[in-house]
């Protein structure tokens, strides 16, 4: 059985254009997530992220905001970049307002041509790495490191877990392929040790951590903060 490739173009525009759970597939059985469930991912991100008054905040693969609007309370500014036009335009309309910006772009392209960087103390990428390879992940997080300056503490959400990956697909599935390919539904499972391994490349000591086990993906994701490495 072949699972259905990841697809944040198209896709969201079948759908209706206020269903923005839907659209960045945050759904289960196909309802979108509990509250609780979302706000266990906002709490994560909020302590991950060590939000204070004053923090301007990159969020890169942003999708529609969905997510990362409730963490505007928290900061001073905000700008989401994701290269599904439709997305941002979703974000744009439901969550932009003075200061709190959305903007369509590749996420490395944008990382490389952001004409003032130092602007962002924070970032995040949420549920995005594994849709890149690791040479384009790579790129991200050492692009990240070095023109972004000011950026101290990054929040890489929701990752995928190869060691977990049997915990995820049915018993009669091989996903020995899909596991590797950043264009599946899921995209490209990393363990802990291996996204250590990327962000130490890029510059960035990582620690990785659980959600608790009431949080529904809880058996195959986890999170990580990275820091600057000395
Ligand atoms: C699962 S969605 C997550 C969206 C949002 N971070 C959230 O958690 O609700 C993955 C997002 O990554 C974006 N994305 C994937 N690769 C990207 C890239 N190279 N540049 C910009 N955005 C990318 C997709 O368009 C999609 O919106």
């Amino acid at each position: 059985m072949e699972y259905p490739k990841s697809d944040y173009k198209e896709y969201p525009k079948t759908l209706d254009p206020d269903d923005i759970w839907g659209q960045v597939r945050r759904t289960a059985y196909g309802k979108p997530i509990p509250e609780d469930q979302i706000l266990l991912m906002v709490a994560a991100m909020r302590s991950g992220l060590e939000l204070a008054a004053g923090d301007v905040l990159l969020d890169i693969g942003c999708g529609n905001g969905a997510l990362s609007h409730y963490l505007f309370p928290d900061c001073s500014g905000y700008l989401g970049v994701d290269f599904s036009e439709y997305l941002v335009s979703v974000g744009q309309r439901k969550f932009h307002r003075p200061g709190f910006d959305f903007h369509f772009s590749d996420a490395l392209e944008y990382l490389r041509g952001e004409p003032d960087p130092k602007r962002f103390n924070k970032a995040m990428c949420f549920a995005v790495l594994s849709y890149m390879n690791d040479d384009t992940a790579l790129d991200v997080l050492t692009t990240l490191r070095k023109r972004f300056a000011n950026v101290t503490r990054v929040f890489l959400g929701n990752l995928p877990d190869r060691d977990l990956a049997g915990q995820f697909y049915p018993a009669d599935v091989d996903y020995s392929r899909d596991i590797e390919d950043p264009a599946s539904q899921i995209g490209r499972w990393r363990n802990p040790e291996q996204m250590a391994a990327l962000a130490e490349e890029a510059g960035w000591r990582l620690s990785a951590s659980r959600m608790p086990d009431h949080f529904y993906q809880s058996h195959y994701r986890y999170n990580a903060v990275l820091e600057i490495l000395e």
